[in-house]
This record gives C-alpha cells, structure tokens and sequence, in this order.
C-alpha cells in the first residue's frame, strides 16, 4: 500500500530537478500525477516513464490563464486534486541592488511569486468544494536568511512564497486544506547550470550535476551533499496523512546549513582563542 494511494497530485517544475523527482516517488507511493512545466518533450517523456496514473500538461506558470488550464486539465482527467506542488523556480539573474533591472525583477518575480499565487488561486476553490487538500510551495533557505542567495529578487520572492504560504494557510485551515513551504538548501540539480547560463539541456544533462555532488559535500553540516530524493521525500511527508496537522509552516531541508555554525568550527575557534589567551 502506497502512501498516496489515489490521490491526485499536481506538480509544478517537474521537468527537471526536485520537481521530476518528485513526481516519480509520488507515483511509486501510488499517487496519479499531473506533470507541467514548458519543455514538453521532457514532460512527456516524464508522464510516459511514469505509466497511466500520469499526465503532462504544458504551463508557464508566469500565465494566470496557463495556470488554470493545468489545474482545470487535471480536473478534467481525474476528477479532483488532493496535492498542488507550486514547485516551479528559476534562479534569478545573479547581481545586488546596483544590479537590478525593471524588466528582469518583473519577469522573475512573475515565476517566482505570481506562479505560485495563480497555482493556490485556481487549486483553493476546487480544495473548499471537496474539504480536503494540501498545497506545497518550494521557498528557500534564500527566502529565510539574508546572504544565503547571489540573487536579490531571487531572495524576496522566496520570502514572499513563505510568508503568502502562511496566508493562505490561514484562510483554508477551516476548509480543511492545509497550506505549508518547503524550503530547501543546496541542492544538487541543474539550477545552478542554468545559473551559470548553461541552456536547460546542458544544465540537466546526465552528469553535468556530478561535480555539485563534491562540492555541496561540505556545504552544511550534515556531511554529505542535498539531493533531489531529500525534497521529494519531505514533499511526500507535507502531501500524505502523515503531516494531517501541519499546516502554516515552513518546513527546512538543509543538512542543518542555516541553523547555526558547525561544532567544528565552533570548537577550532575555541582552540585558537584559547591558544592566544594562553600565550598573553
Ligand atoms: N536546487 C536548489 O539548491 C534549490 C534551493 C532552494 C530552492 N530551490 C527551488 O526548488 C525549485 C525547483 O528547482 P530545481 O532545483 O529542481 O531546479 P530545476 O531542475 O531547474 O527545475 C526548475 C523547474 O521549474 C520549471 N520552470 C522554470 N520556469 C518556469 C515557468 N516560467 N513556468 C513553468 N515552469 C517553469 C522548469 O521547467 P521548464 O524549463 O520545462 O519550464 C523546471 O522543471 C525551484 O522553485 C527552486 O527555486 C532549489
């Protein structure tokens, strides 16, 4: 027995990344799942690897009407939606305050934020009718601390998908929908490819995320480096029964990255202050 069995999911950024993942260990937990995202050839050969309990539907989530469109075709196709994972995310053009220009704060924020707002916009009212529902918004470690982002609107609208999570978590609690973000630290996937200005095959191809294995390995405390399975699983927790009374939160997935400074660290600091006081 799955832990989503029949269940209907919805997810955002799932040609790639946390979002593709994602969608494979909702499946195998027995959920039907509709996949979106623009690159369809990914999408389609994402919802064919997946079987029948799976669909694609193309959607720029930066489109109000595209938006609608996907949680409408999932309507269409299975009836109801248990699960929305508002997941889909660019990196944001890296640069300070100095940096910024009209057009491109408007068109990440138009993902970042507006995606996510269209997705619970058109998910809440299907939700209230069957009085059931869990909507998941990607946030950041960005969006928790400052300096943990190369990208300022990046940043706050991170910050905004956590707060508005909140929000509306507060609006649908009496409807019984539950409203939380996941917000995730370093995670290997080709988001830092196309940060780097890779195209999306490049950044996504097999292998080309090898390196960030390495180099994320020391990123956090927890010794090792984040990968896609550490999100999907904690998706799977804010979807399923298992998290029925968690609503309004912001749950952290980060190998511990912003909790604090490492005990090594700490202690080495000690050993040299103590060093120095020693020889005073
Ligand atoms: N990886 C990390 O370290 C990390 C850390 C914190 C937060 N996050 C967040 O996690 C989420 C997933 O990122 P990822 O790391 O898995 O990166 P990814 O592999 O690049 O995935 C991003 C996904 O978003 C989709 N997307 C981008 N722009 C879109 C648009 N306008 N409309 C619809 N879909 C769009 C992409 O699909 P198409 O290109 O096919 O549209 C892709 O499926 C993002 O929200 C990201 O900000 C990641």
């Amino acid at each position: 027995m799955g832990r989503l069995d029949d269940k209907v999911a919805v997810i955002t950024g799932a040609t790639s990344g946390i979002g593709r993942r994602t969608a494979e260990l909702f499946a195998k937990e027995g959920a039907y799942v509709v996949v979106s995202g623009r690159r369809q050839v990914e999408g389609q050969a994402l919802a064919s690897s997946l079987g029948p309990q799976a669909l694609y539907v193309s959607a720029d989530v930066a489109e109000d009407e595209q938006v609608e469109n996907l949680i409408q075709t999932a309507m269409d196709k299975f009836g109801r939606i248990d699960c929305l994972f508002n997941n889909a995310g660019i990196p944001g053009k890296a640069g300070g305050v100095e940096n910024l220009e009209g057009g491109q704060i408007n068109s990440e924020l138009a993902v970042l934020i507006n995606g996510v707002l269209y997705g619970m916009k058109h998910v809440a009212p299907i939700m209230k009718r069957q009085g059931s529902g869990t909507i998941i918004n990607t946030g950041s470690i960005a969006g928790q601390r400052a300096g943990y982002g190369v990208s300022l609107v990046y940043s706050l609208a991170k910050a905004a998908v956590i707060h508005a999570s909140k929000c509306v978590a507060m609006e649908l609690a009496e409807h019984k929908i539950r409203v939380n973000s996941l917000s995730p630290g370093a995670i290997v996937t080709g988001i830092f490819g196309k940060a780097f200005g890779l195209d999306d095959a490049q950044a996504d191809a097999d292998g080309a995320t090898d390196d960030l294995l390495d180099r994320f390995n020391g990123a956090q405390p927890y010794p090792r480096a984040g990968i896609a399975e550490d999100i999907a699983r904690a998706a799977l927790f804010l979807a399923s029964e298992d998290s029925e009374f968690v609503t309004g939160t912001d749950i952290l997935v980060d190998g511990g990255m912003i909790a604090g400074r490492r005990w090594s660290e700490t202690m080495a600091r000690w050993e040299g202050l103590s060093q120095a006081l020693a020889q005073t």
